[in-house]
């Protein structure tokens, strides 16, 4: 049996796309093999997350430093994991999560552990003559639908929108390639739309645009004009909304706008989020209420589960218990996968599974700080997960993640597919359900 013994593990302090600090890894095996993996940072961070640990040193980046992290793993982790043989990278992440001994890993850090876990997953691909995508599973093929977030607003941007992101969801495709393409020139478009209507498209943290709109209804006119503008209709390319609510709510409700003036109750939050479903061609929706607010998100669900993806993302935290308990509680219909919201590549792949086997949508996803680290590429190809959270095609940090799922295609040759149409376009299979009687 193919077993891989670590001869080296370093840490370093880099920095991530909003120039904090964050934690990059390496593993060196003994048979020559490496991985290396850079950690990226959420700004509208879950309260179920998993623990990012950062140096309390406030003379330093703001309190942000990660030097602690570097020593936890170079010297503490090091004692522990350096000759040691594991026999996959499931037993590899079991033994640094015993060694860290938390519920949410806040003695070594997730983003310590992450790194490591990412670093270990390639080293052993590598040493198995593989692309990490091929290495997660033998049968990978499937590219996934890219969820592009042309608009921010929210904790990203410093205009009023309260919507955290308006994303361009080009789904009507043969290939992956095709797609991307689609998405490249609408962002044109919307650009120059942008320019014309608001005399500045403006830019957020994920690198897409952030102009000075307060009312979603704006952004959802601009994207659909530049779908219009564009070679493609709304048939082959959907919206889909992260409305990240646990950001702007209070125990009376729902904040539509950063004024904090406009608050809708849990009834008018559900009538607003349907009136813009009803009236964009808006596919999926993510944070649909905050995620201490279960009544809500049940709510919701029932109401808009045949029509669109609901999907779970600080609610869930890609954390296996929580998206178990919200399965058996009707909450949403998809789940977003943050790799550091758990804090390992095995915790990632079992609520991947879980997911799967329920029938739940599963998007990987990139976090709001990003480095060049393109890893989510290959876990999105290799568990089959049909959807990526990525960015717009602006800034390399997200870029990083298309290119590289560009070149997956292109190494998988005729093998590669793309999700079916329907796959996404609830309404449209509805349709043809009907039409065919
Ligand atoms: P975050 O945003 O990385 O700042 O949490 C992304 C998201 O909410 O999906
Ligand atoms: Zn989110």
């Amino acid at each position: 049996m193919k077993t891989f013994t670590v001869a080296e593990i370093a840490a370093a302090e880099v920095l991530d796309s909003r120039g904090t600090p964050t934690i990059a890894c390496k593993v060196l095996l003994k048979d020559g093999s490496v991985g290396f993996m850079q950690v990226p940072s959420g700004a509208s961070t879950g309260q179920y997350e998993a623990t990012e640990l950062r140096d309390a040193d406030m003379s330093r980046y703001f309190g942000k430093g990660v030097l602690q992290a570097v020593w936890n793993i170079e010297s503490y982790l090091n004692a522990y994991i350096k000759d040691q043989t594991f026999s996959s990278i499931d037993a590899f992440d079991r033994r640094i999560c015993e060694l860290d001994a938390t519920e949410q890993k806040s003695r070594l850090g997730a983003n310590a552990l992450l790194g490591l876990s990412g670093a270990f997953a390639r080293a052993a691909a590598r040493s198995c003559d593989r692309p990490l995508y091929a290495f997660l599973s033998n049968d990978a093929h499937e590219l996934p639908i890219p969820f592009m977030n042309v608009i921010n607003g929210g904790r990203h941007a410093d205009n009023q929108l309260a919507i955290q992101e308006f994303m361009l969801v080009p789904h009507g495709f043969n290939a992956f390639s095709d797609a991307v393409r689609a998405g490249a020139e609408i962002t044109h478009y919307l650009n120059e739309i942008l320019v014309a209507q608001y005399g500045r498209a403006g830019r957020g943290d994920e690198g897409g645009f952030a102009p000075d709109m307060h009312d979603a209804r704006q952004a959802l006119d601009a994207i659909t004009q530049a779908i219009d503008k564009s070679a493609y209709t709304t048939q082959q390319v959907g919206i889909a909304l992260d409305l990240a609510a646990s950001e702007y709510h209070s125990g009376q409700g729902y904040f539509i706008d950063k004024s904090e003036k406009n608050i809708l109750d849990p009834v008018k939050w559900i009538e607003y989020i349907s009136m813009l479903v009803n009236d964009y061609p808006v596919l999926s929706l993510e944070d649909v209420a905050a995620d201490n607010d279960e009544q809500t998100w049940k709510s919701i669900t029932r109401q808009l589960n045949k029509q669109v993806q609901i999907v779970g993302d600080d609610i869930f935290v890609t954390q296996e218990k929580r998206l178990s308990s919200g399965i058996q509680d009707g909450i949403a219909n998809a789940i977003l996968l943050k790799p550091n919201q758990v804090g390992s590549i095995s915790e990632t792949i079992a609520t991947t599974s879980l997911a799967q086997k329920n029938g739940y949508g599963t998007i990987v996803s990139h976090r709001s700080g990003e480095t060049e680290d393109a890893i989510i590429a290959d876990i999105a190809v290799g568990l089959a997960c049909r959807q990526i959270k990525t960015g717009p095609l602006r800034q390399s940090d997200r870029l990083a993640k298309y290119n590289r799922l560009l070149w997956i295609e292109k190494e998988l040759g005729h093998a590669a597919t793309f999700p079916n149409d329907y796959y996404l376009n609830r309404r449209a299979l509805k349709q043809k359900v009907a039409e065919q009687g």
